[in-house]
């Protein structure tokens, strides 16, 4: 989109946060509150994005990446002055410039797309989006003349009682003529209760210049939801949560029950999928089609197939192929890979283990460090023993093996392919392609031993 900028102010600590974490990095549904608001901003193929940056900089910079300008604010005097920061890249240019706070990661692209046509239909210098709110305080207030034009926006800080009573709030978007924003930007003063340069200023002094200045109301007040407190953030979540949750029902997954369902912003499910009650999925997923996921079930930075089941599990950085079935009660742990129509039953614990195609280990197994091949059957209660107390080793079941139930795989060893190890035994070798390895000891019936032993008893008597 030609001559259309953008500024997002994220130079503050974020005090009122209590955090070590500066506010703009503070997750939203798994997303960093200033990405939801970069990502709606790019989206609108604005030419130059500039983020003022200046509490926890070079963090802010990590996260956002190299796609945006920065603009470096070294001293948080107020949001008209880190505005102004932002003047090397913008100030010589034509166009309309719209200025966002990175505290507020509901808004979105179809709002910001509004102001900006309302701020050209009025041919207006300055426009303010403003909602409206039973709840406006911490907030700066729109003051409408007797006509019902906005004539200045006062802070919380600075309002009479009257003003207190305003419903209509300034939401900390904006959409300026870019020229006439950094000529003014210099004149605004920082004579008020907290001392800083306000950029709700700038309205009042173009007001007095006769210049026109515009408000574009929505009717949506939680997406201009500002977080300056862990209250705040909860309630930002709780609308993400509902909109990214109506996302993915709209497109054609079944979600349960919704107030318990958690997924996070970046997260792909294909249609058709089940999602039960209580599951989180969060970070980088990706589910196919036809799954039933949950209920209790957490996924992180997964990929998962279609038609795959898994209940009340844990799947952390792992792959899981088609038709698997996984859990109730497993725990997938980083750097699995599992291949298709694979069942890992309850009580199974997978790490960093490739799992073909086939194989099952259904109930009570630790499988770590391991190559599972096609077709092998796990029995209950097997056990890769991966650690020496100093180094991890490696176990390998060839395609088609069949380790019997209770079976101690001692690491480094492999399991060749077809063969069996019987039930209850300790692995210490490898055993051959199709053959069968016991390693227990043998049973000893000992006849009659009740009888002597009473008898050996009554005699002590
Ligand atoms: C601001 C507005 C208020 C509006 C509200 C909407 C001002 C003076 N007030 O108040 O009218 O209702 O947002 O959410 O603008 N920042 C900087 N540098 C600074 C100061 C702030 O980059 O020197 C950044 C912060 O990191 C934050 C944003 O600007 O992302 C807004 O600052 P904040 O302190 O949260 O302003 P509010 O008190 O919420
Ligand atoms: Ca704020």
């Amino acid at each position: 989109m030609k001559n259309r900028y953008a500024v997002i102010l994220a130079a503050g600590q974020g005090t009122r946060m209590k955090s070590k974490l500066y506010k703009v990095l503070h997750p939203v549904c798994g997303k960093p509150m200033i990405l939801h608001i970069v990502d709606q901003v790019k989206q609108l193929g604005i030419e130059d994005i500039v983020t003022v940056i200046g509490h926890g900089a070079e963090k802010v910079k990590e996260t956002v990446g190299e796609s945006v300008l920065y603009a470096l604010q070294s001293e948080q005097l107020g949001t008209a002055h880190a505005v102004l920061q932002a003047r090397d890249h913008l100030a010589h240019q034509d166009g309309v410039t719209i200025v966002l706070c990175g505290d507020t990661p509901l808004i979105t692209k179809e709002t910001i797309e509004k102001l900006i046509n309302h701020h050209q239909q009025t041919n207006a210098k300055a426009t303010v989006l403003t909602a409206s709110t039973n709840e406006p305080a911490g907030y700066g207030r729109i003051v409408r003349n007797s006509d019902g034009n906005v004539e200045r926006i006062v802070e919380e800080k600075d309002a009479t009682e009257d003003e207190k009573r305003i419903t209509e709030i300034n939401t900390g978007t904006y959409c300026f003529d870019n020229k006439y924003l950094f000529d003014v930007l210099r004149e605004v003063k920082n004579d008020n209760a907290q001392g800083e340069y306000y950029l709700p200023d700038v309205i009042e002094i173009l007001k007095k210049k006769n210049e026109v200045i515009a408000a574009y109301a929505t009717d949506d007040f939680d997406e201009t939801i500002g977080v300056n407190d862990r209250l705040a953030l909860s309630k930002a979540e709780a609308s993400m949560k509902k909109r990214i949750n109506e996302k993915h029902m709209k497109n054609g997954v079944t979600i349960i029950d919704p107030d318990n369902t958690y997924i996070s912003a970046e997260v792909e499910i294909g249609q058709d999928t089940i999602i039960k009650p209580g599951s989180i999925l969060s970070g980088s997923v990706k589910i196919g089609e036809d799954c039933l996921i949950g209920p209790q079930t957490e996924i992180v930075d997964s990929i998962i197939g279609d038609r795959t089941t898994i209940r009340q599990s844990v799947v952390c950085e792992s792959k899981i192929g088609s038709g698997a079935a996984i859990g109730p009660f497993a725990h997938i742990r980083p750097q699995s890979t599992l291949g298709d129509n694979i069942k890992i039953g309850n009580f199974v614990e997978v790490k960093k283990s490739t799992i073909e195609d086939g194989a099952k280990a259904s109930h009570l197994s630790y499988i770590g460090d391991a190559e599972i091949g096609k077709d092998v059957n796990i029995g209950c209660g097997t056990i890769t023993v991966n650690y020496d107390g100093k180094n991890k080793h490696l176990t390998k079941v060839e395609e088609g093996a069949f380790i019997g139930c209770n079976t101690n795989l001692i690491a480094p060893v492999t399991v060749g392919k077809d063969a069996y190890v019987a039930a209850g035994s300790t692995i210490t070798e490898n055993v051959p392609a199709e053959a069968l390895s016991i390693a227990r000891s043998r049973q000893i019936n000992k006849e009659e031993y009740v009888k002597r032993k009473q008898n050996n008893d009554e005699g002590k008597n």
